[in-house]
């Protein structure tokens, strides 16, 4: 691999040319069963010709213009997802890192002008939980709550209060002791952190405590959002709307865009000057967009990401039962295509070894697999998956 690239990814040797639904094909034209989709990005599978399509004629029309003017193909993208999640309007950027900047910045400002019962907030401060993963420019990483990705970036962006996650006593003290807080910001199910998934009523208990306090609620859906856990948005799981809601990896289906979601008064505090950027929403990311979510509703994906996860959850439990009873597999968890296996040992080593013989997984917290295949994956499929990622774990 090329010496020019600066040193920040510990990559695999192997490089993908090409790339037709669940599979990618390297150099040598070997091909690989994709279960892990760019980290959650291509959905709909790789090359999908309706985006492919899409990109491809809006390329040829009008790639880029500017926020200065309108944008018909950003408006038709902000419309569909303020119907399909109940927001009410969107910010575009390009990254889920700068959707979760335009999230925080929502939060500070909220605190200077609206502020909390009438009280200006001068140190507008977040809560965000430990074990969290919000990104990797600065002030996202300062609401990271993980000391590796702070370490050798201090001094941190101040303004974040880390508490545990799914502890709901623990967010409540934080608050009592504060007079600064302006929101709460977790991820519905901690992706990075290890496929932790907290009580349905986790989410909604921070709803409550939000409206009763007069906090933002943020939902960071970047990784969890656009079908991915069964339903459109993984907070619809627990039957609650937040005031922002951030999305991105499989929103473009591999061409970059992610969205800050905002609704009632968080949706208007970001006026004229205060934000921008200049390819966010283009007329290209968001033509890639349309393709990507209007094949999902028509193809009800989130309803068959539902169901394959249920299918694939079983299939876990039957084939890894005696090694559950002995221990060996702590947790198979998750919701819809946001698969985790937790073994009692470090097992980083799958990943390769799964590589070896054609397929494409991640382990996470060094003693999670995961799993985040395309929504698209056919029940023969998915047992090759199990029937894969089983052996290893029986061979470790
Ligand atoms: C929950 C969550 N938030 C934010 C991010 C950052 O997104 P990006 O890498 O597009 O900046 C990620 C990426 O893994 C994520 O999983």
């Amino acid at each position: 691999m090329s010496d020019h690239i600066m040193n920040t990814y510990g990559r695999l040797p192997v490089s993908f040319v090409k790339g037709e639904g669940c599979y990618l094909y390297d150099e040598q034209g070997q091909r690989y069963l994709d279960a892990l989709t760019g980290i959650a990005v291509c959905g709909l599978g790789h090359s999908h010709p309706a985006v492919a399509q899409a990109i491809s004629e809006q390329a040829k029309t009008l790639m880029h213009t500017s926020n200065l003017y309108g944008i018909p193909n950003q408006e038709a993208l902000a419309d569909k997802l303020c119907e399909l999640s109940s927001m009410d309007r969107v910010f575009f950027s390009n990254s889920g890192a700068e959707a979760n900047e335009a999230a925080i910045k929502i939060a500070r400002r909220f605190g200077h002008t609206s502020g909390i019962n009438n009280r200006s907030i001068e140190l507008p401060t977040i809560i965000v939980a430990k074990n969290s993963f919000h990104g990797r420019t600065l002030s996202t990483l300062s609401a990271t709550g993980n000391a590796k990705v702070h370490a050798g970036f201090e001094p941190l962006v101040p303004g974040f209060i880390h508490v545990d996650y799914d502890d709901m006593d623990a967010i409540k003290q934080a608050a009592d002791s504060n007079d600064n807080i302006v929101a709460i910001m977790v991820e519905p199910i901690q992706g990075e952190g290890g496929l932790v998934t907290p009580e349905n009523s986790y989410l909604q208990d921070i709803r409550a405590f939000c409206d009763e306090q007069g906090f933002l609620m943020i939902l960071d859906e970047i990784q969890t959002g656009v079908c991915r856990t069964g339903k459109w948005f993984a907070g619809q799981h627990s039957d609650i709307v937040p005031d922002v809601m951030t999305l991105a990896k499989g929103l473009g289906n591999g061409f970059p865009i992610g969205a800050c979601l905002a609704k009632g008064t968080a949706s208007e505090i970001l006026v004229p000057g205060t934000h921008g950027s200049t390819f966010g929403g283009n007329p290209l990311a968001c033509a890639a967009a349309l393709a990507t979510i209007n094949t999902m509703q028509e193809q009800k994906l989130d309803q068959r990401a539902a169901e394959l996860g249920d299918y694939f959850q079983q299939g876990f439990k039957k084939s890894l039962a005696s090694l559950i009873t002995q221990g060996v597999v702590k947790d198979i968890r998750g919701k819809g295509l946001m698969i985790g296996i937790e073994l009692a040992q470090p097992c980083t080593e799958l990943v390769k070894r799964a590589l070896d013989k054609k397929l494409l997984i991640n382990v996470t917290a060094d003693s999670v697999i995961r799993l985040l295949p395309a929504l698209i994956t056919s029940n023969a499929q998915a047992d090759e998956i199990i029937a894969i990622v089983s052996e290893l774990i029986t061979a470790l």
